[in-house]
């Protein structure tokens, strides 16, 4: 989390005195298993990290919502009877906008004022960035009623990824951001958006995000099109199979398919979906090494039937199965770049940060970043 401190001259430059302002703090998440489930009904296992984007905000009487954010040294000012995306170089007030108009549509009254944002959390990197913000923004206009209905604020910010941004996302990403709990991993089942808190303890072993670095241009295209596929296959199976989503489909039905490609997508939803409930049971005893080897089979999954990991995050997971002291790895969020995860022995982090880095910059010409994050609380309003 970027200090909040810190932020204090950068925002008495740009708006002038500080008083009165409020403090605000939205996470990312890494889900530690049970990808590309969220939409097809199932269970997954999120958790929210202690990189997020931060917030200065100062309320007044006006109807404009001037936004300086730190990070792209770009400054904006909706008109808040109007939340009118200005053109910028960047997209990122195209998400405060889509917010702020589903948060209208549903009568809750919107506050005008300045505000300053700065994030530690790498942006667009699958690390739900795009979810925090939309948390953020949805929560500093109403910080009592979500604190007191972190329900309806996650699936109010998915209502605005998926109708005004455009990206057909599941819920995952905004429940993980409304809901986190410091050092606890949410079971989230995503057929009726209920969860409970597991705690993520990963014994002697130490949770690494590590960021390919790589464009993710394709990745919300792609995103809709798997999305697509997997409401295909699961028609095709409903003709012969009581099932209401994929993840319920029976195996025989699942091999029943014709097509190769729905065949993949679909048997990468059902052995997940396993997956996630076995890795429920090996973290809630204690046994990390089989932990781990749920992470190399599901990233295994993504790659070869699901198909959205690509050369970036299999460089990482290649390597990282090649360190002794890693037990698990694989690609976490939608894929096509973004970031791995892995658990490494804890005494021998640095080495493994090192030798990816290094094996992974000599292949790929790119540096990969490595992060240390904590396990972390939800959106917040800091006090
Ligand atoms: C993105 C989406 C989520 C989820 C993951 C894949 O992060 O926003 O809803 O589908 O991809 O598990």
């Amino acid at each position: 989390m970027v200090d909040h401190q810190q932020l204090y001259p950068l925002f008495e430059e740009r708006f002038g005195s500080l008083a009165g302002a409020e403090q605000y703090f939205a996470p990312g998440r890494v889900n530690l298993i049970g990808e590309h489930i969220d939409y097809n009904g199932g269970y997954v296992l999120p958790v929210a990290i202690s990189l997020g984007i931060s917030a200065l905000f100062l309320p007044d009487d006006s109807r404009q919502l001037v936004i300086y954010a730190a990070d792209f040294e770009e400054g904006v000012s909706i008109d808040l009877e109007k939340l009118i995306a200005p053109e910028g170089k960047s997209r990122w007030p195209l998400y405060v906008t889509g917010t702020l108009r589903v948060l209208q549509q549903q009568h809750i009254p919107l506050r005008g004022g300045k505000v300053l944002i700065k994030s530690d959390l790498p942006l667009g990197s699958g690390l739900s960035s795009s979810a925090a913000m939309e948390c953020l923004f949805a929560f500093m206009m109403a910080p009592e009623y979500f604190e007191s209905n972190p329900r309806t604020l996650a699936l109010l910010a998915q209502k605005a990824e998926r109708e005004e941004v455009g990206m057909n996302c599941g819920i995952m990403d905004q429940y993980a951001v409304a809901f986190g709990k410091k050092d606890m991993a949410m079971l989230l089942d995503c057929a009726n958006v209920e969860s409970r808190y597991i705690p993520a303890d990963f014994g002697d072993y130490t949770l690494v995000i590590i960021n390919s670095n790589q464009p993710r241009t394709l990745a919300d295209s792609k995103y809709n099109e798997r999305r697509i596929e997997c409401d295909t296959a699961l028609s095709i199976i409903q003709r012969h199979d009581p099932a209401q989503f994929l993840v319920d489909a029976h195996e025989i039905s699942i091999a029943q398919l014709e097509d190769d490609v729905l065949y993949a997508r679909a048997k990468h939803v059902v052995t997940e979906q396993k997956r996630v409930l076995a890795a429920l049971d090996a973290l809630e005893q204690g046994n990390m090494s089989y932990f781990g080897e749920l992470l190399w089979a599901s990233h295994q999954s993504l790659d070869e039937d699901y198909e959205v990991a690509g050369t970036g995050l299999n460089t990482i997971v290649f390597y990282a199965r090649k360190f002794s002291g890693c037990i698990g790895a694989r690609m976490t969020g939608a894929g096509f770049g973004g970031c791995a995860i892995a658990l490494v022995e804890k005494d021998r982090v640095k080495r493994f940060c090192d030798y990816v880095g290094h094996k992974y910059e000599v292949d790929m010409g790119v540096k990969a970043d490595f992060y240390l994050a904590e396990i972390s609380d939800g959106v917040r309003k800091i006090v």
